[in-house]
């Protein structure tokens, strides 16, 4: 059994001391120093920035949200479709001006993208006033690589392909007092041929049960209510710490932690999903009733060129598996439009699956070929014109279908988590499910669980008021 690599706590140690040395070095300049975190991507990056902003909180930063006037910019991407990469290419340009106007501004990127080797180049190449690139499994060694540009005045790149680790104690500074992200595990062992996060994120590896459960048993005690498990593939957990300890156990010892908290998972891959995870959702009164099982292609032979590792029958089978289970799940899913080879009868099946599953939501994605994946090699005969046709119906069945279901709700009590205020004044609030309400209460409820009663509904959200 593969031993999970970790770094050394003491490693961990050495860079909170480099924090100090840089907060040291900053104090010399007169005035609070502050950072703009710029986040792309999902809930993983998410969960890596407020790390970032636990380190650069330990220099002495302060935090603000737009590049203009910041001592240090840094921007942590996201390499899975060409679209993200362009808006990041884009930005770094803009900030050639808002460094000309603020010397000395440290500009740095990390994340998905910085572990491309072709993006490393062009950086290097085309963007000389970025000061400092790293890769997303060196995030933990951040203080260090920042002191040596410092120190050095040299550009630093930490772009090169090392073996992810785990890194605990690394402090973290959240973006939320009610909602929290805890990565379990990080990495990628499943090699989708469309998709680039094997290569950029590195080997599966997971965190151990312990420093997961202190974790959450800390956030319960400091009040947070909802609390989502991240992972690539989460229902893979465990499989590489060599105990006899899987997701579905995981989920056992979370739901038994005191408090009032609700327990999201994120992402499931069909392949792994099954009873055992169903019966444990069932079981587990903190954990939503909610699943998102991206299905990515209603045609089996779609499924196997994506090297998914199921048939369209199968996620079918499982579907009913879970319903059976847990009548009231709310499902939600991913699926790519216009793979290489996909023809307009694999579409159809693709049509016809969401016709049958009738998911609550989906996140829809036109195909883009990403660099030294297997499906960019492969032939794409069908017509650009042809992909965005199918794609925009397959986007209005769904919104119908998500109108429909977001419908039956109406007249309806749900328990919701008020979360925030809207700039329309409404209240916002989550289902257990996860569903967005927009609820007309006082602000005092903000924090708290509601009954709320459902009154209005469209495509994206519901709308509610207090049912006591
Ligand atoms: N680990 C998750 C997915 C992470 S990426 C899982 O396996 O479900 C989120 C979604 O982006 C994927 O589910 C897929 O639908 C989409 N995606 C990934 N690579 C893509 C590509 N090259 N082109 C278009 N969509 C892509
Ligand atoms: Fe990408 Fe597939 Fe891994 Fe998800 S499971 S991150 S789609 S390779
Ligand atoms: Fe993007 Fe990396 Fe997440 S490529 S979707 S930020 S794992």
């Amino acid at each position: 059994m593969r031993q999970t690599p970790t770094i050394d706590p003491a490693e961990i140690r050495r860079q909170l001391a480099f924090c100090d040395q840089i907060r040291a070095l900053l104090d010399q300049r007169p005035g609070q120093k502050v950072a703009f975190v710029d986040t792309y991507g999902c809930q993983q990056n998410e969960a890596d920035s407020e790390r970032l902003r636990g380190y650069l909180a330990r220099m002495g930063y302060a935090f603000t949200d737009t590049e203009e006037g910041a001592d240090l910019v840094l921007m942590n991407t996201c390499a899975i479709r060409e679209h993200a990469e362009h808006r990041v290419f884009g930005n770094v340009g803009a900030l050639s001006h808002t460094k000309r106007r603020h010397p000395g501004q440290l500009i740095c990127l990390c994340g998905c993208m910085a572990r491309q080797d072709h993006v490393a180049q062009r950086l290097r190449q085309s963007f000389p006033y970025v000061d400092l690139v790293f890769g997303p499994q060196l995030l933990w060694q951040f203080p260090q690589l920042l002191l040596e540009k410092l120190t050095t005045g040299k550009r630093v790149f930490a772009t090169d392909d090392v073996p992810g680790a785990v890194a605990e104690g690394i402090p973290v500074v959240r973006q939320s007092t009610l909602k929290a992200w805890v990565s379990i595990m990080y990495g990628c062992n499943n090699f989708c041929t469309y998709c680039i996060v094997p290569y950029v994120r590195g080997r599966e590896r997971s965190r151990q049960p312990e420093d997961i459960l202190a974790e959450v048993r800390q956030l319960a005690q400091a009040g947070y209510k909802d609390i989502t498990l991240l992972g690539q593939n989460v229902n893979s957990y465990g499989k590489d710490l060599g105990l006899a300890i899987d997701f579905a156990w995981l989920l056992e010892q979370i739901n038994a932690i005191p408090g009032d908290f609700l327990i999201r998972f994120m992402t499931s891959h069909p392949k792994d999903a099954g009873a055992r995870l169903f019966d444990a959702m069932a079981a587990c009164e903190k954990v939503a009733p909610a699943l998102h099982l991206p299905f990515q292609s209603g045609s089996s032979r779609v499924l196997r060129a994506m090297n998914r590792k199921y048939t369209r029958e199968g996620y079918l089978a499982l579907v009913d598996q879970l319903r059976a289970r847990i009548p009231e799940i709310v499902l939600t899913s991913d699926v790519i439009v216009g793979f290489p080879g996909e023809t307009q009868e694999d579409f159809e099946e693709t049509m016809s699956l969401i016709e049958q599953v009738r998911y609550d939501a989906l996140f829809t994605f036109l195909f883009s070929p990403r660099r030294g994946t297997p499906a960019e090699k492969l032939p794409d005969p069908m017509p650009k014109e042809q992909k965005s046709a199918n794609f925009q119906r397959l986007l209005q069945r769904q919104n119908e279908i998500s109108g429909e279901k977001h419908r039956q709700y109406i007249g309806k009590t749900c328990r919701c988590l008020v979360n925030g205020q809207g700039s329309d004044g409404l209240l916002t609030a989550r289902t257990a499910g996860g569903r967005l309400v927009h609820l007309a209460a006082d602000p005092g409820c903000v924090g708290t669980w509601r009954q709320v009663r459902i009154t209005e509904a469209s495509t994206w959200a519901l709308f509610g008021e207090l049912a006591e």
